[in-house]
């Protein structure tokens, strides 16, 4: 068996299929960390709804898609558990842990104060303790690492703080989790803007050969750079970050950059090549990321398996956290595990 410590807990929002972005900076990570750690990986569904409650009827379907990429990219059922947030109720029964943060802390976390900006809509009370709940996914299952990207960091923030919190006043329960930092930096989109479901600028998984050869055909480049015999810039420039990130014969693309520089390749020829080094990367996966999307009932007991797995320990905690904080009375009356069913 592997240490508690040794356990790992992170996830998505299912918002859409996953990206090549997705791909390259976390899948393949969470992938190789099952080797060493006992995982457990969320769809996070409840946390779609803070910001997107209008479109209800997205979310089953968004939910299979990013669990046939998962499983496609290697997350694997024998070794992990696939859990989905909603059908474990201790996540949100675990959401009591907003009782030992201030509001004034939830509004001052960057990711809160950027959404406001953003959004068109008044900021929910859902979106505001979006990092509770988030904290509550990693302290149910008493995780010791999360792997995530650098924009979730404020929310392991929190999560330790909480941690650390409850384990002051009611004695040791939470591991403090401790942020692990993928070293793969963001793939920028197809128009340099950072790959994101919702700006058109992505090359999905579920793509097809031609679909992700047109998209690599319309892609941003150096902008200055108006005929094949400028010299262009590689710094910064996608195609060559795409073939650093995916192309296997690192020669070649070394000699791409070369000629490049020296104003001795267009685009043109570039962006074939590239075409044909992702497709043959995505090729395999694609293969079983189709077979498994035939099969929906199998995704769904993938599902189900990991998630009652998960609930047995979830239970667990959310019992011995409402027993410290005083709430054991519901247990002795027995009605809680009723409720539950
Ligand atoms: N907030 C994360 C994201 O948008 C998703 C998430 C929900 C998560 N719960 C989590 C990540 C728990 C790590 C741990 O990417």
């Amino acid at each position: 068996m592997k240490q508690a410590a040794q356990r790992i807990l992170t996830g998505h929002r299912p918002t859409g299929p996953r990206h090549i972005g997705h791909l390259a900076g976390t899948l393949l990570n969470w992938a190789s960390l099952q080797d060493s750690h006992e995982c457990y990986f969320l769809i996070a569904d409840l946390h779609v709804l803070t910001t997107d409650y209008l479109h209800p009827g997205r979310i089953r379907a968004n939910i299979l898609e990013v669990l046939a990429d998962w499983l496609a990219a290697g997350i694997d059922p024998q070794r992990s558990r696939i859990v989905l947030q909603s059908a474990v109720p201790g996540h949100t029964q675990l959401n009591l842990l907003g009782m030992l943060v201030s509001e004034s802390r939830l509004r001052r976390v960057p990711t809160y104060k950027e959404q406001v900006q953003q959004l068109h809509l008044q900021p929910s009370l859902g979106l505001l303790c979006y990092p509770v709940l988030q904290a509550a996914d990693i302290l149910l299952y008493q995780a010791g690492a999360v792997p995530v990207g650098e924009d979730q960091l404020p929310h392991i923030e929190l999560a330790r703080e909480i941690a650390r919190r409850f384990n002051q006043l009611y004695g040791p329960l939470f591991p403090e989790p401790q942020a692990l930092l993928s070293s793969t930096p963001r793939l920028p989109g197809i128009d340099n803007r950072a790959m994101h479901t919702s700006y058109g600028n992505a090359i999905y998984l579920r793509d097809t050969s031609d679909e992700t050869a047109r998209k690599v055909m319309s892609m941003y480049t150096d902008p200055t750079r108006i005929h094949a015999s400028d010299p262009g810039r590689v710094e910064g420039n996608p195609l060559f970050i795409y073939l650093d990130t995916f192309n296997p014969d690192r020669d070649e693309t070394a000699e791409f950059k070369q000629r490049y520089q020296a104003g001795k390749v267009g685009d043109v020829e570039i962006k074939v090549r590239l075409a044909g080094v992702l497709n043959r990367s995505l090729a395999p996966l694609r293969e079983r990321r189709a077979e498994l999307m035939r099969h929906p009932g199998d995704l769904e007991a993938i599902l189900m398996d990991g998630t009652r797995s998960a609930a047995a320990l979830a239970r667990e905690t959310l019992a011995e956290a409402m027993e410290r904080m005083g709430l054991s009375m519901g247990r002795n009356l027995r009605v809680s595990e009723r409720l539950e069913e």
